[in-house]
């Protein structure tokens, strides 16, 4: 699986550093370090979105960092 996550500025502002803190976590926790590739990205180009811009096999999220834990449960543990 391949996880990106948005660190440019618009993002930054609405909490992109606390996502990729609880994302790298999660991934840890899980011990799913060989099979998700997790990179940061500086503009997704979805700025317009109200939260952080997260991508996942090409398929766009908006998350508030609070809302980490069940993307994790829902995209994620759900389809490994
Ligand atoms: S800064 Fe995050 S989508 Fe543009």
């Amino acid at each position: 699986m391949k996880l990106v996550v948005c660190v440019g500025s618009s993002c930054h502002l609405r909490g992109s550093r606390q996502v990729v803190e609880r994302l790298r976590k999660l991934i840890e926790e899980n011990k799913l370090e060989d099979s998700i590739e997790f990179s940061g990205i500086f503009c997704l180009n979805r700025c317009q979105a109200d939260r952080v811009s997260v991508k996942l096999d090409g398929k766009y999220f908006s998350l508030l960092p609070e809302e980490v834990d069940s993307f994790f449960q829902d995209e994620i543990m759900s389809k490994k």
